[in-house]
């Protein structure tokens, strides 16, 4: 299956720190919501929304005690509280009656070409921000969306009776104006806070944002803790754990050069897209993960890492995970063989898995076609590098689709076999797969960019090298021409030159657009719902939009802030 994506432009993207009163990065954020909320998981009965300010007040500082955060936090712990008691009753709105009300300062202020009518900000959609992808997404579900600040018109959409919900992107300053008003009217609400509160280069967590606008109650995933879930399945590579789903002890050299790779290091995503799928396709989410589908987690796990010992031999890479590689360290032979033994294993606890027959034959299958179409990605990039020339775009990312999507299909349809997932949600799959593993692909490529600095470029074919050569002309093409046929000049400057890097996050963007674009065709909200959120969790990126207009605001004078006060 083909992917074919129109990029579309990037949202700009600032560095910029969060202000003092809210945690400065991603993962403290992250770390105060999970907190929280297992927090109101555990005292549900006491915590029945509409809380009134004090008593936020009152269990925002405690949480924030607990965390051992500044209390500078406690207004945002605050909001945070207050999005996880409404959670619930948001879910249970229909996306018709709910309103989505994002800020102006998201735009790009010198280059947006929308209007403005009393409603606030007509978006033209000409994805310079975030706020059309926020907007089309929403407006897709059916929300009411409206790009403006202003408790007063939200007040007023409250008593149309039209809107029973909202979830509100706004600075944190705003949010307390606004809460009041909420909180009388007993609106189901939720706040995602931006990092900033002076409208002057804002900046927001989108994947926050997304997660909110799709909860509903067909979710039933939506209080999964993917992070939680992910040290579960790491669990499952301890060493004495393995021996456990390997049925004993290692016996002999080449079991405990085996398991020592599997056991010492890795993201997981893989066995972790194994599991979730599976969990998405349950009813009871508090089901406990059953040894079938553990095993096949680790399958999943075993022929990764069996690619990657292959890999590195193939490439020649010395080292991975910042040590030695099987090869340098066993020798070669040694290195081959315990990449044969780990595609055994695989198969061996997919077999012994407990499967039903029928499941178990399409397991077989799907593992089968997913080792052989990587063994063909891998045979095209060797087949390169006995016969050097320059690739286009294209080609390249057709040897992507073929060696780094299966290990991602493999992965999400095995968990899927096992939950008896009907054709449909697997065409799905294979789609969704074939995105992200490009995607994914592309990031590992622009961190080599970086981390190589061009200087060895070119042992194979990469994205940087074919999208350098599809740029340059005259001279510059020659010079590219001639690093892809010997290896061994450096492009460093023609990659800067030619921006390279920047098309790079382009395409970037791109495919992990279409992996989303995929998954309106599913039915399941809870399979919808996770596998937009594990983009979030495997590119985790803050995509940011800025602003001037408080900058203007200010020149303007006094009336301007006035305004913004009302
Ligand atoms: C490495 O994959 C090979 C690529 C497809 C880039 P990972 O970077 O996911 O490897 P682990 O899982 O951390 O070992
Ligand atoms: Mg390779």
């Amino acid at each position: 299956m083909l992917v074919t994506i129109e990029p579309r432009p990037v949202p700009v993207q600032r560095d910029r720190p969060p202000q003092e009163n809210i945690p400065q990065t991603r993962v403290e954020r992250e770390g105060l919501r999970t907190v929280i909320a297992r927090y109101v998981e555990a005292n549900r009965e006491r915590l029945t929304p509409p809380l009134v300010l004090d008593e936020l007040r009152t269990h925002a500082t405690r949480l924030v005690e607990q965390a051992g955060m500044p209390e500078a936090y406690i207004d945002y712990a605050g909001v945070l509280l207050n999005n996880e008691v409404w959670r619930e009753q948001l879910a249970s709105v229909p996306f018709e009656r709910r309103l989505l009300l994002m800020p102006k300062c998201l735009r790009v202020e010198d280059r947006c070409p929308a209007p403005f009518d009393e409603l606030g900000l007509l978006c033209k959609q000409c994805g310079l921000c975030t706020i059309q992808d926020l907007q089309s997404e929403a407006e897709r579900l059916g929300y009411a969306v409206l790009v403006a600040e202003g408790s007063a018109l939200v007040m007023a959409l409250i008593q149309t009776g039209k809107i029973d919900a909202i979830v509100g992107v706004s600075c944190l300053s705003v949010l307390e104006k606004a809460f009041p008003y909420m909180e009388s009217a007993a609106v189901p609400g939720v706040a995602i806070p931006l990092l900033q509160d002076d409208c002057k280069d804002t900046t927001i967590d989108i994947e926050w944002v997304w997660d909110m606008i799709h909860l509903t109650s067909d979710d039933r995933t939506w209080r999964l803790d993917i992070d939680r879930y992910r040290e579960q399945v790491q669990s499952w590579f301890e060493p004495e754990a393995l021996d456990e789903i390997f049925g004993g002890p290692a016996e002999n050299a080449t079991e405990r050069i085996a398991r020592d790779w599997l056991a010492q290091d890795g993201k997981r995503w893989r066995p972790l897209l194994t599991a979730c799928a599976f969990r998405a396709l349950q009813t009871d989410p508090h089901q406990a993960v059953p040894d079938a589908v553990r095993k096949a987690a680790v399958a999943v796990e075993c022929f990764h890492k069996a690619s990657l010992i292959h890999d590195d031999i193939e490439d020649g890479d010395a080292t991975r995970y910042g040590t030695d590689a099987v090869h340098t360290r066993h020798g070669m032979p040694v290195a081959l063989n315990v990449g044969d033994l780990l595609l055994g294993e695989g198969y061996r606890l997919l077999a012994t898995s407990g499967a039903p027959a029928s499941v178990l034959a399409q397991m077989m299958r799907i593992a089968a076609e997913g080792h052989r179409t990587l063994c063909l990605g891998q045979g095209a990039e060797l087949d390169w590098m006995a016969n050097r020339r320059p690739l286009d775009p294209q080609q390249v990312v057709a040897i992507f689709r073929q060696k780094t999507a299966p290990a991602f299909e493999v992965a999400l349809r095995l968990g899927a076999a096992l939950a008896g997932a009907s054709e449909s949600i697997h065409e799905v799959l294979r789609q969704y797969s074939e995105a992200l593993g490009i995607a994914y692909q592309i990031r590992d490529d622009l961190d080599d960019l970086a981390a190589e600095s061009g200087a060895a470029a070119c042992v194979k074919p990469t994205l940087p090298m074919a999208e350098l050569y599809s740029r340059a002309r005259g001279e510059d093409r020659a010079l590219v021409e001639q690093a892809w046929r010997t290896g061994g000049i450096s492009t460093e400057a023609l990659m800067a030159k030619h921006l390279v890097e920047d098309r790079l996050r382009q395409q970037l963007e791109s495919y992990k657009e279409a992996a989303i674009r995929t998954l309106p065709e599913l039915g399941n909200a809870s399979l919808k719902g996770l596998l937009r959120r594990m983009i979030g969790k495997i590119f985790r990126v803050e995509i940011q939009g800025w602003c001037s207009e408080f900058e203007a605001r200010n020149a303007a004078g006094g009336e301007a802030r006035a305004q913004v006060a009302r």
